[in-house]
């Protein structure tokens, strides 16, 4: 055990996965579902408001009445899906989270609402449908490596119909500018977010070349270590122009976050709509 606590107290070699699941834990995944759920935290989705806000927005910029097939990928618990099939899209979505899609599924079949859930890892999709409309929201494809980046907006450019429109968001570098490297460690006696038993974690902070950082936090029962890389790759414009330009053509809009302000040179978000061209 020792040996595995000093492997993983080095600085990770870029994109290093964790050492266990992080969306299907047991445990994490509980906390991530409440996290979800709560209207009020920043945490697994962004804060209510904001999410009606986002619905609002996605359906002035591609109204359900010209572009009604939609895919939600990382869906989650269906937050968003259920308000995009309250607006009137055709929605399915996909998670491979299964505590997510379970309640997804639950809470659609008590509110009455046909939306299709898919349990799956997105970047494994293989889907005959094509879709009019790919949402991915909250920053999730810059958990990415460059590889599994590449791969899904080639996946995600097959599955749109000629025209469909991708609606993405992601960090830039200012979301973390200044910020420095560093460790520290904690103990919970009655355990906490990471574990349901006691245990101490080391969380570190590290940065990457090319606006790439990591969130690490190493978990230390009486039993077992464990380890969670979160990566974040942060864009500027063309950074990302360049990353869908490689998967296919498409015609670009920016703005500084998936509710629909205006591109500022110093946002901390960026959103991108594609137009697929072909
Ligand atoms: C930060 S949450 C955002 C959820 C939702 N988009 C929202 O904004 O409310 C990320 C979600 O993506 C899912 N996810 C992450 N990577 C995935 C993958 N490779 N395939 C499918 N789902 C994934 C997680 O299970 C989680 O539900």
């Amino acid at each position: 055990m020792n040996r595995q606590l000093l492997k993983f107290m080095q600085k990770p070699q870029l994109y290093e996965p964790s050492s266990n699941k992080f969306w299907n834990d047991e445990h994490i995944s509980k906390g991530m579902l409440e996290a979800h759920l709560n209207k009020e935290w920043e945490a697994a989705t962004r804060k209510y408001d904001f999410v009606i806000n986002s619905v609002e927005w996605i359906s002035t910029i591609a109204p359900p009445s010209q572009k009604n097939k939609l895919l939600d990928l990382g869906c989650g618990p269906g937050i968003y899906a259920e308000l995009f099939k309250h607006k009137g899209y055709d929605v399915t979505g996909v998670d491979f989270s299964e505590r997510s899609i379970n309640y997804a599924i639950e809470s659609a079949k008590k509110e009455n609402l046909d939306i299709t859930y898919i349990c799956q890892d997105y970047l494994e999709l293989d889907l005959e449908e094509k879709f009019d409309l790919i949402t991915l929201i909250y920053c999730d494809f810059g958990v990415l490596s460059d590889i599994n980046r590449q791969l899904l907006l080639k996946k995600i450019y097959s599955m749109l119909k000629h025209d469909g429109v991708l609606i993405l968001d992601v960090f830039t570098p200012f979301e973390h500018e200044g910020k420095k490297e560093c460790k520290n460690w904690n103990y919970f006696s009655n355990g906490g977010f990471w574990c349901e038993k006691p245990y101490g974690c080391l969380e570190a902070f590290y940065k990457y070349e090319s606006n790439t950082i990591l969130n690490q936090s190493i978990v230390l029962t009486d039993d077992e270590v464990k380890c969670y890389n979160i990566w974040e790759h942060m864009f500027t414009c063309d950074e990302l122009l360049s990353e869908l330009k490689a998967a296919g053509n498409w015609n670009v809009e920016f703005y500084s976050n998936i509710i629909g302000e205006k591109y500022i040179n110093n946002s901390k978000t960026l959103c991108v709509v594609a137009r697929k061209e072909i």
